[in-house]
């Protein structure tokens, strides 16, 4: 049975009998960008979410169900909660969902109609947990990036699919810093990758954390430079307001003047401070009121599900049965109670048409305004073909860094520059945007040729193999060399004087490949092994 409004009122499912006048109308007018706000394509009215986190609890599902290795469930793709979740979002006055992960092997078509009909658009992440940028041990790789495209791919055809993010809290302290050139890069490549396959223009934004120490730094990052390289929209991942609090004690009235003159809508992409608990929502008046509305879309509550961090609006059990938890009441109130006052997209001049300026490389922000190279599989596919030791066949990723670090160890200063990332200095190895077994391959035969092709030395306990590269043919001739040859070359060197304002007589000399002295703590010796990985320091 599909429950409507007015049905689940009649089952005493809904407590407030404003919930039965929700205006139902279909999210089938597209959300574009114009200046710092959000707009119906067609309608011309202004856009403001009501949103909610709606990711699956993975303590219900049993994990064997999963393909190995998948640490996610797209909610998208199960049909009985979205017919039992949508009426529920609906009487909430949700106007929109904010997905983490979509599973790019199954269907969204029925829960996205579902939605559709309910009038719900959808946020959706590009990555999911298993892929997405290490913050620890950033890259942007071809990987990453045939990821990203595939859920542009599976969403874009959606009327409702209101943008995407690129990432989600990947900066999210002053020790990461040096892993936002990565994102800003996917950024990048993502709206020209929905230009080039002639896609609607789906916005392609960021989610950021509260950190006071970078989140300013974040904001003028992801929107300096290139408009072409910066994000359409900035989601703000805010917690401060929490019990009965105000514009002044959150802090929310200093977040809204810094953002006063922002060139992009800015909304809240998770807030709902749960310390006290039950929650009253009370920063729903403010978030929608007169204050803040001329400078934010709205914002995502986090979250829909409780879970083990007591987040959520309604629980569900093992079986499948659901219960509204009070701060669903409370939430479905607080929305029910406002209006926001938007402006027509036909009478709206934007006002601010200023980006802002890059931040000054410092002890605290040391990200470069110099970014990584597009991901370019051909180039890659070329590389490969001219390798003569690679890895073994089904040889395990967590196997690759050892054999790595010995590598890259013994190849000495610059001896890997070939695939160096380094966000910090803002250079990057052509072949660092190749897939990790592509990567090692480089490396091995880099090592190799180093040894003057002796068996032994393409071995590594029958870990690496020899094998005999083929002709290049003119196609890869020319790809290779823009490379630098198979050795590699070093991109952006040079562009660090300028992006961090180094004095000349300073050293601009890269670390990335100072393979035989790694220096202490974080260096990016460490980060270029661990990003081989894609996995954490604790590896190393
Ligand atoms: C920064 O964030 C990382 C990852 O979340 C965490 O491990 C680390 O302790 C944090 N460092 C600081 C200085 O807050
Ligand atoms: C050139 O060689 C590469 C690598 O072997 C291959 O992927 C590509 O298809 C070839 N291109 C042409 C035009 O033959």
């Amino acid at each position: 049975m599909k429950f409507t409004s007015a049905a689940i009122a009649a089952l005493g499912l809904v407590s407030s009998v404003s919930a039965v006048a929700v205006k139902k109308r279909a999210a089938t007018d597209p959300i574009v960008v114009k200046g710092s706000k959000f707009f119906h394509k067609n309608s011309g009215e202004q856009f403001f979410m009501n949103g909610v986190a709606y990711q699956t609890d993975l303590s219900l599902v049993d994990m064997s169900d999963l393909p190995t290795g998948q640490q996610f469930v797209d909610p998208l793709t199960d049909i009985e909660s979205c017919k039992r979740d949508v009426p529920l979002l609906e009487a909430l006055h949700t106007n929109l969902i904010r997905v983490y992960a979509i599973d790019t092997t199954k269907s969204q078509d029925a829960c996205m109609k579902l939605l559709s009909d309910a009038g719900i658009y959808v946020i959706a992440d590009l990555s999911e947990p298993g892929l997405s940028v290490n913050r620890d041990a950033p890259a942007w790789d071809h990987h990453l990036y045939e990821r990203y495209t595939a859920v542009i791919d599976k969403l874009q055809k959606y009327d409702n699919v209101m943008g995407f993010f690129a990432g989600n809290e990947v900066t999210n302290n002053k020790s990461n810093t040096e892993a936002s050139p990565f994102v800003k890069a996917s950024v990048r490549d993502m709206k020209a990758y929905i230009k080039e396959k002639g896609y609607r223009q789906i916005p392609v934004g960021y989610a950021t954390n509260d950190d006071e120490f970078v989140r300013d730094q974040l904001a003028d990052y992801f929107n300096c430079g290139p408009a072409e390289d910066s994000v359409d929209f900035w989601g703000y991942n805010i917690y401060s307001w929490c019990g009965q609090s105000s514009l002044k004690i959150s802090g929310w009235d200093k977040r809204t003047e810094e953002y006063a003159d922002y060139n992009v809508p800015v909304f809240f992409a998770e807030y709902g401070c749960n310390d006290p608990s039950p929650r009253k929502f009370t920063e729903v008046q403010a978030l929608y009121g007169d204050d803040m509305t001329p400078v934010f879309s709205g914002g995502i509550v986090y979250m829909y599900f409780e879970e083990a961090n007591k987040y959520g609006l309604v629980s569900v059990d093992k079986s499948g049965k659901l219960t509204k938890l009070s701060d669903y009441n409370s939430l479905e109130k607080q929305l029910g109670d406002v209006t926001p006052k938007g402006v027509k997209m036909s009478s709206y001049t934007p006002q601010n048409t200023k980006a802002r300026s890059c931040p000054a490389q410092t002890e605290t922000w040391k990200a470069s305004a110099n970014l990584p190279p597009t991901p370019d599989q051909p180039t890659c596919e070329c590389l490969r073909s001219q390798l003569t030791c690679v890895p073994a066949a089904n040889l395990a990723e967590k196997k690759y860094a050892d054999i790595f670090g010995y590598i890259c160890g013994q190849l000495g200063e610059d001896g890997c520059n070939g695939i160096a990332t380094d966000g910090a200095n803002g250079v990057y190895g052509s072949y660092s945007m190749c897939d990790a077994e592509i990567r090692l391959g480089w490396a091995l035969t880099q090592y190799y040729n180093s040894q003057n092709g002796a068996a032994s030395a393409c071995d590594f306990d029958r870990q690496a193999r020899v094998v005999s590269p083929s002709t290049l043919n003119s196609t890869c001739e020319k790809m290779v060399d823009a490379a630098g040859g198979t050795a590699g070359k070093l991109l952006g060197e040079g562009s660090t004087a300028t992006s961090s304002g180094k004095s000349s007589g300073e050293s601009d000399k890269p670390n990335a490949g100072s393979c035989l002295t790694p220096p202490a703590g974080l260096s990016t010796f460490a980060v270029l092994i661990a990003s081989f990985l894609g996995m954490g320091m604790m590896m190393l």
